[in-house]
């Protein structure tokens, strides 16, 4: 927000180069009543390096700041150890919706990033098994990054490193050679698939010959055996359809899916390199790198016959990550579960010399729970996700045919209304908080969901739509001080934006849409927007700006806004 930078300058001038003007930008936050002022500064930074009590800093800069006179910050107020400022209201609202009008959707972009490249791992799911909530949740949350980032100057690579090799694959084509069948596989990949290697585990119970026999078929696709390469492709490509239907419910895309048997040629170079660095010993004759002067446990990298394991095709994913792409940030979109591997990944890159490690950050996410336990997919009976979405779909199209029925686009809103709703019960809590999954929960209209904020917006245009005038946003000017709270919130987006990038957390924005929605019901509920006087133009601008930005938060989570509901 220009004030908030205003603000940070004027700050910048008074700390006379102790604190960069960035990072006191990045201190910036809201007071959390709105008679408090519009912007404050925290002083605890500053007293540390001050040595001086926060309060008493805040005293002093107040007073200093006071006796500035400046046009667009009218006073200045030392509460607690906070300095707050108070804007010139009329001239601040003027301005923010001129500039909302103007820039439109490209309101709160920051070219912080100059195009550099963040390779995001997410999604990722395990071929021939079901699409687990938790892929969901990385999916979800990683493309709500990756929209964050690109809003941020970023450019973003998607990967989605498919869980595509590994000796249950062997299994997988033993039980399909005793038991498969091509029609139901075709039908239905996911299902028959688990179904075939979970027949497989009840079988090699009382017949241990079929583990052998599975340690042949893998041993035969490792050696690239044509006909095991044909059935792994092929499970491969059937899974892959079906996922590929979650993800155009989602509407997301990837620029890659080159998953973990992608690296299968690229692993042993890395472990050259280890070797040759001198970082490779070996431990009950397996080979590990140790990580002690980490505080880590050893990360295994080859198993004592050989077979190569999880972290090291990590290893060569984000060496060859970094040849293809030079990242600055690499994210892993992975559960938390998984934070001893990336904490290991990065050390080892470390020892090795890659600066470029530095850039690997894991961004990890807590469980999805159904009734306070973990939702599970029990022995061959299967929660698939496509069901769960368009369970959801259907349910959002039950509630426009009660409330709205003469809807004109019916389909197309109801789903992105089911799906809108799955995605942002994701991203309204911090990822690392487990959710639970309550269907009924995430589509209702009220409270705070995605239809919420989606329904907020979809009044916004209706009103738009009946004013029917073009807005003319030639003279903005309020008499009142209903706006004051939306007129805020409208300002607050840019840092929203800077703070979910800053934190990896896109629940950032979701509570700000919640917020904005918010602020504009309630003055929708105060204000008579189409009356004709004075007055109205300018509240149609701030209608069309509330509309602009909601529009813009729910598509940096990845949801898209009906345009009537
Ligand atoms: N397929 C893995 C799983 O389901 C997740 C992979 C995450 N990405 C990575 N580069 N390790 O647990």
């Amino acid at each position: 927000m220009k004030y908030a930078k205003k603000y940070s300058e004027l700050l910048a001038q008074e700390f006379n180069g102790i604190l960069s003007l960035e990072d006191i930008e990045r201190l910036i936050e809201k007071p959390k009543f709105l008679q408090q002022g519009d912007l404050a500064f925290p002083c605890f930074q500053m007293a540390k390096i001050l040595r001086k009590s926060p309060v008493e800093i805040a005293k002093d800069i107040s007073l200093k700041l006071q006796s500035r006179n400046e046009s667009d910050l009218e006073r200045f107020e030392a509460v607690g150890g906070y300095v707050n400022a108070f804007l010139n209201k009329s001239k601040a609202a003027a301005e923010i919706l001129h500039e909302i009008t103007e820039k439109k959707n490209q309101y709160g972009y920051r070219n912080l990033g100059r195009q550099q490249i963040v390779t995001i791992d997410l999604s990722s799911p395990n071929i021939a098994k079901p699409f687990s909530m938790g892929h969901l949740r990385s999916t979800v949350i990683g493309n709500s990054l990756s929209l964050i980032y690109e809003k941020c100057g970023f450019k973003t690579i998607k990967i989605n490193h498919l869980g595509d090799w590994g000796t249950q694959f062997g299994k997988l084509i033993t039980a399909y050679k005793l038991w498969g069948s091509e029609q139901k596989v075709k039908e239905s990949p996911i299902k028959e698939l688990l179904a075939l290697y979970v027949n497989f585990h009840e079988a090699a119970e009382t017949n241990p010959a079929l583990e052998q026999e599975g340690r042949n078929w893998f041993r035969r696709l490792e050696n690239a055996d044509a006909e095991a390469i044909e059935l792994w492709k092929w499970f491969k490509e059937e899974s892959l359809k079906e996922f590929k239907k979650i993800y155009d419910l989602l509407g997301i895309e990837f620029d890659s899916y080159a998953g973990e048997a992608f690296y299968n040629d690229k692993m042993e170079p890395i472990v050259e390199m280890l070797r040759e660095k001198e970082l490779l010993v070996e431990s009950d004759g397996a080979m590990v790198v140790q990580l002690e002067d980490a505080a880590l446990p050893p990360c295994l990298i080859k198993k004592s016959d050989g077979a190569t394991l999880y972290a090291t095709r990590d290893l060569a994913a984000a060496k060859y990550r970094n040849d293809q792409h030079s990242f600055v940030t690499s994210l892993y979109v992975v559960g938390n579960e998984q934070s001893l591997h990336f904490k290991q990944l990065k050390a080892v890159l470390a020892k090795m010399g890659f600066e470029w490690a530095d850039g690997i950050i894991h961004v990890p996410f807590g469980m999805m729970l159904k009734d306070g336990k973990k939702m599970s997919t029990r022995k061959g009976k299967v929660v698939l996700l496509e069901d769960v979405l368009k369970n959801s779909i259907e349910l959002a199209k039950k509630n426009i045919e009660e409330k709205n029925p003469l809807l004109a686009d019916k389909k197309e809103t109801a789903d992105m209304v089911g799906t809108g709703a799955i995605i942002f019960h994701d991203l309204k809590n911090f990822r690392m908080n487990d959710i639970d999954f309550s269907l009924e929960e995430m589509l209702k209209v009220e409270g705070e969901t995605g239809p919420y904020v989606q329904y907020t917006n979809a009044r916004a245009k209706t009103i738009l739509r009946k004013a029917a005038t073009s807005i003319t946003h030639e003279e903005i000017k309020f008499e009142g001080s209903a706006e004051w709270p939306v007129i805020t919130e409208l300002m607050a987006f840019p840092e929203t934006v800077m703070r979910a990038y800053d934190k990896n957390d896109p629940s950032q924005i979701a509570k700000y849409v919640l917020d904005l929605a918010q602020a504009f019901n309630k003055y929708y509920g105060e204000v008579r927007i189409l009356k004709e006087n004075d007055e109205k133009d300018a509240r149609l601008s701030l209608v069309n700006a509330v509309s602009i930005v909601l529009e813009e938060g729910l598509r940096l989570l990845g949801i898209q806004a009906p345009k009537e509901m």
